[in-house]
């Protein structure tokens, strides 16, 4: 049973990140999709939505669990019995956090690899921040994230 973590704030939900879960599923048997709980980083979408949306549009992927934690990410992936951590690398940009993050995971939990996964060329450079303030500013976001994430932006910034 090849089992892997996908974390992240998820605030929200992107089609680029839907890209690596799919992906994923197609290297490993279970793919946990981990929302980070964090109680002192400000998000649009609350936990419980973000969860919420992350489910609804993962439903139709057998082998995907949406879950959440808290605390350090290599306790968590090694308590899951987890193989791997994946993440999405976009443009070099993302390079040097991800390494250091990968090294430090590794120190902690030397027996997860982290996996990378290079960015789908269509969705290299979208990110929840950059949508959320170009959807936020009257841009238009088609196609970058799940409709029902656009559905629910709509109705924030219409109240
Ligand atoms: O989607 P993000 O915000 O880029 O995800 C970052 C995340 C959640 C993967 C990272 O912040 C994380 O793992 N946080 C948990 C705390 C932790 O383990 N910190 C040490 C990282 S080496």
């Amino acid at each position: 049973m090849r089992r892997a973590i996908y974390p992240g704030s998820f605030d929200p939900v992107t089609n680029g990140h839907l890209d690596i879960i799919e992906r994923s599923c197609r290297l490993f048997d279970e793919v946990v999709v981990a929302l980070l709980v964090n109680p002192h980083k400000t998000s649009l979408f609350s936990l419980d939505e973000r969860i919420e949306l992350l489910r609804e549009v993962t439903q139709t992927m057998p082998g995907v669990r949406v879950e959440t934690f808290s605390g350090l990410l290599a306790h968590y992936a090694r308590a899951q019995t987890a193989t791997a951590v994946v993440r999405g690398i976009r443009a070099v940009a993302d390079y040097e956090y991800e390494l250091n993050m990968a090294n430090m995971n590794r120190r902690l939990a030397p027996e997860i690899e982290t996996v990378f996964l290079m960015s789908s060329g269509a969705y290299s450079y979208v990110s929840s921040r950059l949508v959320k303030e170009v959807y936020q500013l009257g841009g238009d976001i088609n196609g970058l994230v799940p409709s029902i994430v656009e559905a629910q932006m709509k109705e924030k910034l219409r109240k």
